[in-house]
């Protein structure tokens, strides 16, 4: 069985009540609910830090043993020197996915210091962004 994980970063644990014109009104539980269902020959785990550092203790735990890693690093994409370097340092591919579309918001928002190490970025598809990366993976 394929053994996937869902990373996600600061502010993302307020998904259903954070800005729902831009990302929703999902929780990430409920959405999380229908994906296992969807897929059920996939592991999916799930984790979720407001802190840089866990983030990156995260990456380093999981990615030497999992299959694939979906990470939305949020606000720290743009910011974060060191969660970039912790996706090179390991082997586990990494899709970095955006709810929303970070392209079409703030200036600040089109710097990733994930992107040149990802395997591939998928974003501005809501929810559905994740799904796509899983899909990715099969
Ligand atoms: C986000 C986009 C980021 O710019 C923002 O800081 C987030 C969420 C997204 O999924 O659209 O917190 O990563």
């Amino acid at each position: 069985m394929k053994k996937l994980i869902i990373i996600n970063g600061p502010n993302l644990n307020l998904l259903g009540k954070r800005e729902p014109n831009i990302y929703g009104s999902l929780t990430f539980t409920e959405f999380l609910e229908e994906i296992t269902a969807k897929y059920p020959d996939i592991d999916i785990a799930y984790f979720q830090s407001n802190i840089e550092g866990e983030l990156i203790d995260k990456l380093h735990e999981v990615g030497f043993s999992y299959d694939g890693v979906i990470l939305n690093a949020a606000a720290y994409t743009h910011t974060s020197v060191g969660i970039g370097d912790a996706v090179s340092a390991i082997e586990t591919p990494v899709i970095e996915v955006h709810i929303s579309n970070t392209y079409s918001r703030e200036e600040f928002r089109h710097r990733s210091y994930i992107s040149a190490n990802a395997k591939g970025v998928i974003l501005g598809f809501g929810l559905q962004s994740y799904e796509l990366a899983i899909q990715s993976f099969l």
